[in-house]
Formats: structure tokens, sequence, C-alpha cells
């Protein structure tokens, strides 16, 4: 309730009822993972996508342990990443997620920690399909 006074109400409503909460199989090779953790406050992030045989994002999902605009920024990313081609996802940008959720100066470094988990988990899950050697769902 105090947070509601002083966030966005976007924020607040992520923040309350956060969006793909949950866990994938981390050995799927269609799933990259992201671990990351903000230096500034120990918070840590783990974010998930699933990419179907096109090379489009079919799930993605999070876990974070962190402050309100944390959860509220990977909640809103993960509603971002479906759909989107890795190609796109890429171009996340925590200045948008700071935007759209109205974050407050000082926790600009919470929506940084979303781009950098989607950035890791883009990494992996390319990582994987090289392991795997070619047949690769994005050239
Ligand atoms: Fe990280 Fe809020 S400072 S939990
Ligand atoms: Fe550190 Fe929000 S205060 S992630």
């Amino acid at each position: 309730l105090l947070a509601a006074r002083f966030y966005h109400e976007r924020i607040v409503d992520h923040y309350e009822s956060p969006r793909n909460v949950g866990s994938l199989d981390k050995t799927d090779p269609r799933v990259g993972t992201g671990l990351v953790g903000a230096p500034a406050c120990g918070d840590v992030m783990k974010l998930q996508m699933r990419v179907g045989p096109d090379g489009v994002i079919e799930e993605a999902v999070f876990k974070t342990f962190g402050c309100g605009s944390a959860i509220a920024s990977s909640s809103y990313t993960t509603e971002w990443l479906k759909g989107k081609s890795l190609d796109e996802a890429g171009t996340i940008k925590n200045s948008d997620i700071a935007k759209h959720l109205k974050l407050p100066p000082v926790k600009l470094h919470c929506s940084m920690l979303a781009e950098d988990a989607v950035k890791a988990a883009i990494k992996d899950y390319q990582q994987k399909r090289r392991e795997l050697g070619g047949e690769a769902a994005t050239a």
C-alpha cells in the first residue's frame, strides 16, 4: 500500500500479480536460461525462454529474488518476450522497460537486471544450439 503511493500503478500491478512466474527445464535444448545478479543490492533474477522451431519465443518465465521493481521488470519483460524472434529479443533496452513501468531513477538498475537476464538467456540458448551442432532455430 505504501508502495502504491510512490510507484506508478504499472509497477504495483506487476508486483502484486506478477505474470509468468516459474521455471522451465534448463536441460531442454529449446530453453535458454539467464541468471544474473545486481552487485548494487544483491538481488537475483532468473529468466528463461523456450524457442519454437520457427525461432520465435513461445514461452518466457522468471523467478526473481529482489525488490518490487525487479519483480515488475521481469514480469513485464517476460510478457514482452513472447512472440518475439531472438533477434528482436536481443534489442531489449532497460530504458524501455523503465519507461513503461515509470521506474524512478534509483530503480533503474532493477530494469538493467531484466535486460542482462534476457541477454544471458539468449547467449545460453545459442551456446546450446552450437553444442548440439547446427540445426539451429535461428541462423
Ligand atoms: Fe534489492 Fe530492494 S534493494 S530487494
Ligand atoms: Fe536491486 Fe531492485 S533494488 S534490483
